[in-house]
């Protein structure tokens, strides 16, 4: 009898072992729901965020051929085509929603967009993702292989996008590229959901040449211009500055929210590019960014990217990018020669928060600007800010 009383130092072991039971209960169960908790299972998400004309799609190339990654141009292009009426604003919660559901793989989203009977040549851009031209999507590029776009365009268009969903749930790593997002703040409830681990690389350039660049697309810009500016059908004319601007402030807006005082869920998540240090310095910009998303560098990816950069070099073929180191630097210095100086003004005008932030340098008057010589491109050192990496995806983060 005696022996049946439990002391009060096993009564109070007992309890604590019923509570560490249901502690396990509930989180085993828990885990069966993936409403509640559903891991990532080790699949990063990476968001390649930029702006027009500032070198995204090279960096999406540099992402897309790598053998890991199922990669997506600009899916927020059916948003901002298909609803188009409100405005920038207006559109980035559908934006976010698409955004985070290509990350899923749920490509049922593209339904409110895209044809009844849908090819995956209805999405945006498709066949400059290396991933739809290999298998399972397609057999033409082996996964190991670099794809070209435009033999991919002519054999792999397929019925349905259910290819491309399987695709997509292949890889350990789904990155998107987006020109779409004008703050962070949109993106906060993907960064708490524990089913993504997100990774966002905020690439930037000088807006004195993204100018330049977007002179020579001033009709391919015209609907997205009036979307920025939250306006039905902004006239092209004196629009630029408006939207350089516009461009400008979300550049600072989201460095800021990263960098001071990010929340939490922030840390580790954000690193900034300049595309100026990528073009100059292709292999090790690349391999940060490939080592902040988990990506393994091999030879084959350091052979093509030293080919894409340098433009001629093994074999004879034309590749998509015009980058030579050659010219990398007169890339990055073009708009010197051929900007008027009262532009690059009111560019400075428009930009100067963003440009003394992110490490451009002003030009006080024509003959600065026209002295080549004079390096507008603070090294890095002095504005650069990274967080570390995470260590590695825990199944369950949060
Ligand atoms: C859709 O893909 C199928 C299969 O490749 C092709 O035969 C058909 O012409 C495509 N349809 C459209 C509208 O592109
Ligand atoms: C892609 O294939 C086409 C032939 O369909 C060829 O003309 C072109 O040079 C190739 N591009 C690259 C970058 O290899």
């Amino acid at each position: 009898m005696l022996r049946c009383r439990p002391t009060p130092p096993a009564l109070v072991l007992l309890v604590l072992l019923q509570g560490v039971a249901v502690v396990l209960l509930v989180g085993w169960y828990g885990n069966l729901l993936p409403s509640i908790r559903a891991p990532t299972q080790g699949k990063v998400h990476v968001l390649l965020l930029s702006s027009w004309r500032s070198g995204s799609s090279f960096l999406g190339q540099v992402f897309s051929q790598h053998p890991d990654v199922f990669y997506l141009m600009e899916p927020a292009w059916h948003v901002w085509t298909t609803l188009q009426q409100p405005g920038a604003r207006a559109l980035r919660m559908a934006v976010r929603d698409l955004v985070r559901s290509v990350f899923q793989c749920d490509f049922s989203v593209f339904e409110a967009y895209t044809p009844e009977h849908r090819n995956v040549s209805n999405l945006f851009m498709w066949s400059h993702s290396r991933a739809l031209c290999s298998p399972p999507a397609c057999p033409l590029t082996p996964r190991r292989a670099f794809s070209n776009e435009s033999e991919c365009k002519r054999r792999c268009d397929t019925r349905g996008l259910q290819g491309a969903e399987d695709a997509c749930r292949s890889y350990s790593h789904v990155v998107v590229k987006e020109v779409r997002f004008f703050d962070l703040v949109s993106l906060y409830p993907l960064l708490r959901d524990p089913a993504i681990d997100l990774r966002i690389i905020h690439l930037i350039r000088d807006p004195r040449a993204v100018v330049k660049s977007r002179e020579q697309a001033v009709k391919a810009l015209m609907r997205d211009n009036a979307l920025v500016l939250e306006e039905g059908d902004a006239e092209v004319i004196d629009t630029q500055y408006r939207v350089m601007q516009e461009v400008c402030r979300s550049h600072v807006r989201i460095h800021e929210t990263a960098t001071l005082k990010p929340p939490d869920f922030l840390r580790g998540r954000y690193k900034m590019v300049r595309y100026e240090d990528l073009v100059l310095n292709p292999l090790d910009e690349i391999e940060s960014m490939y080592s902040f998303a988990g990506l393994e560098m091999n030879m084959q990816l350091q052979e093509w990217i030293y080919r894409i950069t340098h433009g001629k070099g093994k074999g004879t073929r034309k590749e998509a990018f015009k980058i030579t180191s050659r010219n990398a630097k007169d890339v990055a210095q073009a708009w010197r020669t051929t900007l008027p100086h009262d532009k690059v003004q009111r560019i400075q005008e428009v930009c100067k928060g963003a440009m003394s932030l992110l490490g451009y340098r002003l030009v006080d008057s024509k003959k600065e600007q026209a002295q080549l010589d004079l390096d507008l491109v603070e090294s890095r050192k002095h504005y650069r800010f990274t967080w570390l990496p995470r260590k590695t995806t825990t199944p369950s983060r949060g």
